[in-house]
């Protein structure tokens, strides 16, 4: 059974989607250890609360330096004895320390099909915006892994969304989120978790 850390920052419907994976048994082996904020008051750590589930918060204007924070959400990762991480909607951007001790091991979920609308800056209302400016018919997201490229490590699982005529960027938000977030990113964690996921050249296989 591998211990899941998610790091969350705000609303947390991608941690629910993933206690739900749990308590349904769609999320194989694999259990939440612990779920790690940012902000004190990020509704997510309710949700945790709420199942059972222990709760951390690590800001990073509690630390003098950069460094500093990043050694220190290493050793809080350890100390939960986390063996994958999840992004869900977390706001900090992880250092060099975290990421190279968790290589392969850091799950994000990013509401676009990337490498479209993704990389510096694209989170949250404007990756939709930008999508609707450009007047793409199909947008989507996808989980991926987190190297030190952000958007930019190899891609698990992709799942399409249409555009509606009418959107706006909250409408196709809510969309991306309903039909492919909360479905491919509890997949994708639970295919790690079942070790079916080998990354090869930059790029996932996944095994059946
Ligand atoms: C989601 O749109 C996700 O794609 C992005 O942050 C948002 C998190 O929402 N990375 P929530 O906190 O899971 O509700």
């Amino acid at each position: 059974m591998k211990n899941i850390a998610v790091l969350v920052s705000g609303g947390g419907t991608n941690l629910q989607a993933l206690i739900d994976a749990q308590k349904n048994g769609t999320l194989k082996n694999g259990c939440i250890a612990c779920v790690v904020s940012s902000k004190p008051d990020a509704y997510a750590l309710t949700r945790a609360q709420e199942n059972g589930i222990k709760t951390r918060v690590i800001r990073k204007k509690d630390y003098e330096t950069f460094e500093g924070y990043d050694r220190a959400l290493k050793e809080l990762l350890r100390e939960v004895k986390a063996d994958v991480i999840v992004l869900a909607g977390f706001l900090t951007i992880l250092g060099p320390q975290v990421i190279k001790a968790f290589e392969n091991r850091i799950i994000n979920i990013h509401p676009s099909l990337i490498p479209a609308f993704c990389g510096e800056g694209f989170y949250g209302l404007r990756v939709h915006e930008q999508a609707l400016m450009r007047g793409v018919k199909l947008t989507g997201a996808t989980a991926h892994f987190v190297n030190g490229i952000c958007d930019g490590g190899p891609i698990i699982l992709q799942k399409a969304v249409a555009v509606k005529d009418g959107d706006t960027p909250e409408l196709l938000q809510k969309r991306v989120m309903m039909e492919a977030e909360w479905e491919i990113l509890p997949k994708a964690v639970s295919l790690f978790c079942e070790d079916k996921i080998k990354v090869v050249d930059g790029k996932t296989v996944l095994s059946e």
